[in-house]
């Protein structure tokens, strides 16, 4: 059997990425190849199986992609979902028809007769996800056909034998809750790929990659208090010791306990070496008198890369650094169309944006996973529970959420502010039901308030909760009034100078998730 990866066909609809995700998680490892790759490219891979993925176009559709007929009669198993099923139809001699039988969201499949590999035992009538105009009305030759549904005649079929199979609807999603099986299925029981991807085979792999790379070396990763970058230096530690050093730029605009974090409770679980540069004053001087969130952003991360820089410089009087270690994940790989072997820096909406002429071999362990593995890694590394499920936070920290100057007692004021309300979130269990709860200190505005037996003239700060699945769309979570209540009252009465507390029932869009 081949033991390449499974690769999936992305045909352009958003649900590539998150088959590759679900086939991992059935332990087998995945990737998502673009459909411009030729056959050739894509067999000389030696896929253990390839899965061709949804698409947003009909078949009939003027410049419709297609599959070369050469990967389908390949013998390599194939299973086809939404669009690639209908591809996979069209490609093995069964028939495709524009039926005018649309079916969008949730629909029920009927399962045929036994129901195949695929189908087996799950219950006779059940939930799945549709999304499409077109429909197969012929199966393949020789294919059984397994499912049905109201608007696609052959909503399933399957030839074992030749190991290939496919549905109309999409497993992939949550709202096809025997999806996962059927996906399950087909990789182990028609591909007969054995399940072999697991967080430990993972670390060890990555961890014998890195030795591999780095040999004799030695290694600088700068620490964001981030998962990502947590996890990078966690695995590349494993791999070569004290030969890694990293680098913690304290910009002084990160959040109350974030260094601590980093400085012991990083350090106590992995035992890197670590240099903490302090910048804060740095950073302040920087940004004095500047309002403008652009030109905030430009003078952090300005201040950033000079700051790292140096550290580097440090280090490399000392010692042969050569590599740079990044927390490049996958997806920001597959998205900006890097194959295997290209070096694609990381620098979308991060401070660490390095400049190119850094003259580092670049190291990154994380680039062929998807986040919930790299947690999972992390957790399996040892790592503190509040890195590893640590809620995005912007590389400008708490400066993008002044609105108005950054001043050290604005940034002690919101700190507090924040403090208060991740505490409390945290206690009322939510932090994994919200992507993450910005705070935000209207620091140019001012408010009446009273307080005791006096008048108060302070700033109000703004709860931000969103729910997310990517950060690109959000909608604001509707946290339990009683939580806003305990938040609002202790702020109102541990911060001094804060009078108001607000909540932003903003979705995005039209509103982004920071205020800057
Ligand atoms: P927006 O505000 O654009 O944020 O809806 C989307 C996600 O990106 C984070 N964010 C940033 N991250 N540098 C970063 O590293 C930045 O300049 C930046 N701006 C926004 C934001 O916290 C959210 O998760």
């Amino acid at each position: 059997m081949a033991d390449g990866p499974v690769l999936v066909v992305d045909f352009g609809a958003q649900y590539a990425q998150l088959i590759a995700r679900r086939v991992r998680e059935a332990q087998v490892y995945s990737e998502v190849v673009p459909h411009t790759a030729g056959a050739g490219e894509i067999l000389a891979r030696k896929p253990a199986a390839i899965i061709l993925s949804g698409g947003p176009s009909s078949v009939y559709a003027e410049g419709a992609p297609s599959v070369d007929p050469a990967l389908v009669e390949s013998g390599v198993p194939v299973l086809g979902i939404c669009y690639g099923f209908q591809v996979l139809a069209g490609a093995l001699g069964g028939a495709v028809e524009h039926t005018g039988a649309r079916e969008y969201g949730r629909t029920e499949v009927k399962v045929l007769g036994e129901g195949g590999v695929l189908h087996r035992e799950l219950p006779g009538r059940h939930p799945v996800w549709m999304s499409h105009g077109d429909s197969v009305t012929k199966a393949p030759e020789g294919a059984t056909v397994t499912a049905t549904s109201e608007g696609a005649p052959v909503a399933g079929f399957e030839h074992p034998e030749r190991r290939f199979a496919g549905v109309q609807y999409h497993p992939e999603v949550a709202h096809s809750p025997h999806g996962q099986e059927v996906l399950r299925r087909f990789l182990h029981d028609i591909a007969g790929i054995r399940p072999q991807w697991t967080t430990a085979s993972i670390v060890a792999d990555q961890v014998a990659r890195i030795r591999d790379q780095v040999g004799e070396g030695r290694a600088i990763c700068g620490l964001s208090g981030g998962v990502d970058s947590a996890v990078a230096a966690a695995l590349v530690q494993q791999a070569i010791g004290d030969r890694l050093t990293c680098v913690f730029v304290d910009h002084g605009l990160l959040r109350a306990g974030e260094r601590t974090q980093v400085e012991r409770d990083f350090v106590a679980a992995t035992g890197v070496n670590l240099v903490t540069v302090d910048a804060r004053e740095r950073f302040l001087t920087a940004l004095a008198g500047v309002t403008d969130p652009e030109e905030k952003r430009k003078i952090i991360g300005r201040e950033f890369i000079r700051v790292f820089e140096q550290a580097e410089r440090d280090l490399k009087a000392k010692g042969d650094y050569r590599f740079l270690v990044q927390g490049t994940l996958y997806p920001d790989v597959v998205e900006s169309g890097g194959g295997a072997g290209t070096a694609n820096i990381k620098s979308h909406h991060n401070v660490g944006g390095l400049p190119e002429d850094l003259r580092f071999e670049l190291v990154e362990p994380l680039r062929l996973l998807f986040k919930d593995e790299v947690r999972r890694v992390g957790l399996e590394l040892g790592l503190p529970e509040t890195i590893v499920h640590r809620q995005p936070f912007p590389g400008p920290g708490l400066g993008i959420r002044i609105i108005g100057e950054v001043t050290a007692d604005r940034l002690a004021t919101l700190r507090a502010a924040d403090a208060i309300a991740r505490e409390e979130l945290t206690a009322a269990g939510l932090d994994r039901d919200i992507w993450q709860c910005p705070v935000v200190l209207l620091a140019d505005v001012r408010s009446v308030g009273v307080q005791g037996d006096g008048r108060t003239y302070g700033h109000p700060v703004v709860l931000r909760p969103v729910s997310s699945e990517d950060a690109m769309t959000a909608d604001w979570t509707r946290l339990p009034y009683d939580v806003l209540e305990r938040i609002s009252t202790r702020i109102t009465n541990e911060v001094a100078d804060v009078n108001r507390v607000a909540l932003d029932v903003t979705s995005k869009p039209p509103g982004t998730i920071e205020w800057e």
